[in-house]
C-alpha cells in the first residue's frame, strides 16, 4: 500500500531541527543565568502533606521577594518530617522588581528540577533559593561549591595588579553584599541573610582566600560556598562577556532594558517559528491529499 512516508518522514525531519533554531528562553535575563542547583536524594511521599506545606512555602517566599532582598520562613507540619525551612537571597544591587522575578524563576526551575525532593538549592545569578526539612537558618557552611575561572590572562603584570585591592576591599567592606573595584578588575561578594555578622565575614574571607588561590591569573573566577561567594572580572567584559554578568554598570544601574530587547527579540524569534510550522503543516496537508489523489488509494 502506498502510504504518504516521504511527507511523514520529512515532518519529523523539520521538528526535530525547529529544536535546534529555537533560541534559549532562559538567556533572556542576566539575572537568571543558571549557577547551580542540586536536590536532597530523599524524596517525599506524594500524598503526604509536604508537597501543600512546600507550595505555600514557596508562594510565601515569592510574595515577599518583592519587597525585601532576604526572608526565612518556616511552615510547621503536625510530624517534624512535615516541617519545611525555605529562605531566598537577592543579589544586593538588584530592583524589587528583578528579584521578585527571579525568585519566581527559581521557584519554577525548583519545580522541575527537584519534583518530589525533601529539599533543595538553587543559585541563579541574581538569587539564591533553598529550603529543607532540617533548620539550616543560621548555620555557616563552607563546602565550596563552585569554583570556576576563566582564561588565564598571562604575565601581564599590568593586568595582575588590580585583583589584591579589588579582593581586599571585599574583605573590609562590611554587610552582606559587598561591591568593589580597583583598577580595570570589579569584584562581588555576598552572603546569605541568615548569617550572624561574624558568620558572613568569616564565610567572605575564606571565599576570597580560595578564589585567590584557584584564579589569580585569570580573566574572571566564580567562587561560591554554601553560604556566601566572591566573584571578579578584569576589563570591559563585565556586562556579558564571560556569561556571568553581575548585571550592573559604573553606576550600579542594572541593564534590564537591554534584557527587554533581548526577550522581545526572542519571543518575535519564536512567533515567526510557530507560524512557519503552521503553514508548513497546512501546506503538508495540501500536498498529502494532492498525492493520495493522484495515485487513488483506498
Ligand atoms: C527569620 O526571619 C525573621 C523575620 O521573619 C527574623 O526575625 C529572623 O531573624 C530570621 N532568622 C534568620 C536566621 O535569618
Amino acid at each position: 500500500m502506498p502510504t504518504p512516508l516521504p511527507f511523514s518522514s520529512f515532518l519529523i525531519f523539520f521538528f526535530g531541527s525547529s529544536l535546534i533554531f529555537t533560541p534559549p528562553s532562559s538567556s533572556s535575563s542576566s539575572f537568571d543565568t543558571f549557577l547551580f542547583g542540586g536536590c536532597t536524594l530523599q524524596k517525599y511521599t506524594p500524598n503526604s502533606p509536604y508537597p501543600s506545606n512546600l507550595n505555600l512555602l514557596l508562594s510565601r517566599l515569592v510574595t515577599t521577594s518583592a519587597t525585601i532582598p532576604y526572608n526565612n520562613v518556616t511552615v510547621l507540619g503536625s510530624s517534624p518530617q512535615d516541617t519545611i525551612y525555605g529562605l531566598y537571597q537577592c543579589r544586593g544591587d538588584l530592583p524589587p522588581n528583578d528579584c521578585y522575578q527571579c525568585v519566581t524563576r527559581a521557584v519554577t526551575r525548583l519545580g522541575t528540577m527537584c519534583t518530589d525532593a525533601y529539599g533543595a538549592a538553587l543559585q541563579l545569578d541574581g538569587c539564591f533559593v533553598k529550603y529543607d526539612n532540617k533548620r539550616f537558618f543560621g548555620v555557616e557552611d563552607k563546602t565550596v561549591v563552585v569554583k570556576k575561572c576563566g582564561p588565564s590572562i598571562g604575565s601581564d603584570l599590568d593586568a595582575l595588579t588590580g585583583l589584591d585591592p579589588a579582593l581586599a576591599q571585599l574583605v573590609t567592606g562590611g554587610g552582606t553584599y559587598r561591591a568593589s573595584g580597583a583598577g580595570d578588575v570589579r569584584s562581588v561578594a555576598q552572603c546569605v541573610g541568615d548569617l550572624s555578622v561574624g558568620g558572613c565575614q568569616d564565610c567572605i574571607s575564606e571565599a576570597i582566600r580560595r578564589l585567590k588561590s584557584a584564579c589569580g591569573p585569570s580573566a574572571w573566577g566564580d567562587l561560591f560556598l554554601a553560604k556566601c561567594y566572591a566573584r571578579f572580572t578584569r576589563g570591559a567584559t563585565h556586562a556579558e562577556g564571560n556569561g556571568y554578568g553581575y548585571g550592573y554598570d559604573a553606576n550600579g544601574n542594572d541593564d534590564s532594558k537591554d534584557n527587554n530587547n533581548k526577550t522581545n527579540k526572542t519571543i518575535a524569534i519564536i512567533i515567526g517559528l510557530i507560524a512557519g510550522i503552521a503553514l508548513l503543516i497546512l501546506f503538508i496537508t495540501w500536498l498529502n491529499k494532492r498525492y493520495e489523489k493522484g495515485h487513488g488509494c483506498r
